[in-house]
């Protein structure tokens, strides 16, 4: 045979990333009567959404989800039943149901692992979204750059009075999922919680405390948090569209 009538050669697939979904939050600002993570969309729980789309990623090796210590729900899920779905109790704050996981998969998988940190909150990440991300640099996160003014504020008694309008172009919203090797994130969690716990909002902000400078990755417009009950009616909206048109990826921006 020769070069030119062999079949093209396919790349193999690099399936090694590990995926940590936190889900241990009460979800207050949703003012609902159970963590957001359940709330029903388009006639299933929200969270089952997120997984799906992470198990559809053909990158995956599995996933750790960090539920809390009193959930009765998650058993329920037809994705708690396959075998890549593993899950951890959560901790107090988002950055303890991280590390409770990032623990467990130490004792899985090799210390310069892939770990993308994805939070259950954001059921329209999409599958282009996260190959752009797993493509990008070793520690990197999807993020939106503003399209809005932005304002610093300061309180004023009972008001907030403008102090200054930032530069947009340097400003982004950071998204997940982020991206870092397995160890280098717990180390910089583990030693960011101690020395500034309030600091930690995200796995970025941990690594940038330790002096790493994680990439920013644009970001779909549509994977957004669900935090407030608007957010849930337009999520159940652009999924529908999504399903509707048959479409994998997101809403560009
Ligand atoms: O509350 P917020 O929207 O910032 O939470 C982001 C994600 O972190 C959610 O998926 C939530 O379930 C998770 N979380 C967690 N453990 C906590 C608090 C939040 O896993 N203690």
């Amino acid at each position: 045979m020769t070069a030119a009538s062999k079949p093209a050669q396919q790349p193999p697939v690099d399936n090694s990333y590990w995926v940590i979904v936190p889900a241990a939050g009460s979800g207050k600002r949703m003012g609902a009567d159970k963590p957001k993570q359940y709330l029903p969309l388009l006639g299933q729980p929200l969270i089952a959404h997120t997984l799906q789309n992470i198990l559809s990623w053909p990158g995956l090796a599995g996933i750790v989800v960090a539920i809390a210590a009193n959930d009765r729900d998650f058993a329920t899920l037809v994705e708690a039943a396959n075998p890549r779905v593993h899950t951890v109790t959560g901790g107090a704050e988002r950055a303890d149901s991280v590390l409770a996981a990032l623990d467990y998969l130490s004792t899985q998988a090799a210390p310069e692992t892939s770990v993308l940190v994805h939070d259950a909150a954001r059921p329209l990440v999409s599958v282009d979204d996260i190959r752009a991300l797993a493509a990008a640099d070793p520690m990197a996160l999807l993020a939106q750059p503003a399209s809005d003014t932005v304002k610093r504020a300061a309180q004023s008694g009972d008001k907030s009075c403008v102090t200054e309008t930032l530069p947009r172009e340097q400003i982004w919203l950071a998204q997940t999922p982020q991206k870092a090797p397995l160890e280098t994130l717990r180390q910089c969690l583990q030693q960011g919680l101690k020395a500034n716990p309030t600091a930690i909002t995200d796995e970025a902000s941990a690594l940038e405390l330790a002096g790493f400078k994680p990439q920013l990755v644009p970001a779909c417009r549509s994977n957004f948090k669900v935090t407030h009950p608007a957010d849930l009616v337009l999520a159940e909206a652009l999924l529908q569209h999504r399903q509707q048109s048959g479409a994998q990826s997101g809403i560009q921006q």
